[in-house]
């Protein structure tokens, strides 16, 4: 017998407004068969799980000490995500690199959101650099997680222009909207199995748009 819902774990770790998008159009929406059984944050005290609780939603804490413990701390987080028995791991804003001994564990079930259009301006800083660099288009990208960081194979991107006189605040804001819709509509897609990895060219992910 089938599972009735796609079982999501949402990785965060501070302000949480893309685990509040993804509460509001998957978790609470009827019409997505998607549920977040689980939020793991990688800081004690951060708004995300503030609205994770406040949706119900079950947490845990999962900090890294000391750079050195990264094994351990990704060991930590198998247990702790690998128990839920997730269908889709969400990196929401995650803001803390994670091994190979994590993502091994959850082959192609991991998913990352960057404020970029990848290969470009991966890191911390992404919305800045676009800016400084006078690039006309920048955008959205929620690409398979890889060890290399912002690495691996696109899924979703989706340009958002940079306009004469931008703030920092202005494109960041326009920015984080994208993404807030980009994120619920890849999540959403691959609650329906829409997605797929091509077997013929593996960094090609396979989007079925289909007609709804
Ligand atoms: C987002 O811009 C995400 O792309 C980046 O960190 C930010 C998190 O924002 N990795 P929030 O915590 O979802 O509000």
């Amino acid at each position: 017998m089938g599972r009735l819902m796609f079982r999501v774990v949402v990785m965060v770790s501070g302000n949480g407004s893309n685990l509040q998008a993804l509460i509001d159009n998957v978790h609470a929406n009827d019409k997505v068969d998607a549920q977040i059984v689980l939020v793991v944050c990688s800081k004690d005290g951060a708004m995300a799980l503030e609205r994770a609780a406040a949706a119900g939603i079950p947490t845990e804490v999962v900090a890294l000490a000391d750079p050195s413990e990264r094994t351990d701390r990704d060991r930590r987080l198998n247990e702790v995500i690998g128990r839920v028995e997730p269908d889709l791991v969400v990196m929401a804003g995650w803001m803390s690199i994670v091994t190979g001994t994590f993502l091994d564990a959850f082959p192609d079930r991991v998913i990352n959101l960057h404020p970029s259009l990848l290969p470009a301006f991966p890191g911390m800083h992404a919305i800045q650099e676009a800016l400084e660099w006078g690039v006309r288009l920048t955008g959205v990208t929620v690409h398979i997680a890889e060890e290399a960081v912002d690495g691996g194979p696109p899924i979703l991107q989706e340009p958002v222009p940079i306009l004469a006189g931008d703030t920092l605040e202005a494109l960041a804001e326009r920015v984080h909207g994208v993404e807030h819709r980009l994120l619920s509509h890849c999540v959403t897609l691959y609650a329906q199995g829409r997605i797929t990895r091509d077997p013929a060219q593996p960094r090609r992910m396979i989007i079925d748009e289909g007609g709804s």
